[in-house]
């Protein structure tokens, strides 16, 4: 059993800025939960805040119920993965990942036992001989994570374990993660600035801006339905198009409005967007949520403008399409099948099914 809870918790440096502002969190027992967020946005703040390496300004820490904040890292029973690695290079795999336990005084035997044990699971059981610079950048992270597992730690945090690593070696150690984290079961923090890494990795995900939490939830969730304007663009990739307009009524039915355009937004919506009737707003929705008319289901003419092609980008499997229309640029992500070239004037359809619509002065979601 480990669980982590954050309560108020506030850091604010020599500087007098604000790193962190009261932020309060439940991390449950065995959960992987990853902080996400631009730079200098405060996670690296809260995690050594957890490990016991910063001083909290204000607020309460707690690992399984028990308060840590005048607990020292060493007693806190958590292991951390850093960015940059540090192994000592003058010792050999196996004892760059004894060597915790050997400072902690732990038995030869019970050692070996660990080392090997962590070493199985990890693929290193060939290499415990070399030296760190034998190994590639993977290998290299294995090992320090090697040395954190072998101290079966309450709580394991990492601090952007893999933005060394090249994109390749990052994806296949993602998956190695998320493996470790079935096998053994534990509490893990994991701190990163990369959305995609956030969303493959969290059984939930909090994202940070500004020192504060701008929302908590599991990854599908957080992608369908973001709180603010903050967490719909930082989330996704290309980022969710937002653009600006005002709410018209027209029959009874409410449009959003940009210049000529008009776009016909689902009754459903009427008794949240009826309020901002005359006024402006901000339309959110997703690059794959805009098609090409030609390979459209639904092409009503009311979910239907004309765009024009700014730029074509090749993906491979899908085409994005930087287009403008009225005073709005937005992208779309097309099938690699559409032949849509620059310059061209293009009929582009509108799944507002999936339009999120944002208040453009708290910037709150409105649905
Ligand atoms: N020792 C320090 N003294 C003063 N200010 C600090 C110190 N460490 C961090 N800060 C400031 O606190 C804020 C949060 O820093 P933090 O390292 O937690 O950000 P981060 O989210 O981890 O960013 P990154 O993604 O760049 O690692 C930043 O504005 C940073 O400049
Ligand atoms: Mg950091």
């Amino acid at each position: 059993m480990a669980t982590v809870t954050l309560k108020n918790i506030t850091k604010i440096y020599s500087n007098n800025t604000y790193a962190v502002k009261n932020v309060n969190l439940e991390v449950a027992d065995k959960e992987f939960l990853v902080l996400v967020g631009p730079s200098g946005c405060g996670k690296s703040t809260t995690l050594r805040m957890v490990a016991g390496l910063e001083e909290i300004t204000e607020g309460e820490i707690s690992i399984d119920n028990q308060i840590v904040n005048d607990v020292p890292a060493k007693n806190r029973d958590i292991a951390m993965v850093f960015q940059n690695y540090a192994l000592y290079p003058h010792m050999s795999i196996y004892e760059n990942m004894a060597f915790g336990l050997k400072l902690r005084k732990y038995p030869a035997k019970e050692i070996e036992r660990r080392v090997l044990d962590a070493a199985e699971i990890l693929g290193l059981h060939k290499m415990l001989t070399r030296k760190p610079k034998e190994l590639s950048g993977g290998e290299r992270q294995r090992v320090a994570l090697g040395r954190a597992i072998v101290r079966k730690p309450k709580v394991f945090l990492f601090d952007e374990p893999l933005s060394n690593l090249d994109a390749k070696l990052r994806v296949q150690m993602r998956m190695e993660l998320q493996k470790l984290h079935n096998r053994l079961q534990c509490t893990m923090i994991y701190v990163t600035h990369d959305q995609v890494e956030a969303l493959t990795l969290g059984d939930r995900i909090v994202v940070m801006e500004k020192a504060e939490i701008q929302q908590v939830s599991d990854p599908i969730n957080l992608y369908e339905n973001p709180r603010n304007m903050f967490v719909a663009s930082f989330i996704g990739s290309p980022a969710m198009n937002l653009l600006k307009g005002v709410v018209t009524a027209e029959n009874g039915d409410y449009y959003f409005q940009d210049r000529a355009n008009k776009l016909r937004i689902l009754p459903q919506h009427n008794a949240k967007i009826a309020k901002y009737k005359d006024k402006n707003v901000v339309f959110g929705i997703r690059p794959e949520d805009i098609y090409d008319k030609i390979f459209a289901q639904d092409a009503r003419p009311e979910f239907t403008l004309t765009a024009t092609v700014d730029v074509v980008e090749p993906m491979g499997a899908e085409i994005y399409l930087y287009l403008c229309s009225g005073s709005n640029s937005f992208v779309a992500r097309v099938s690699n099948q559409d032949t849509a070239h620059i310059n061209q004037d293009l009929q582009v359809v509108f799944d507002m099914s999936k339009a999120h619509f944002f208040d453009p002065e708290t910037e709150e979601a409105i649905f």
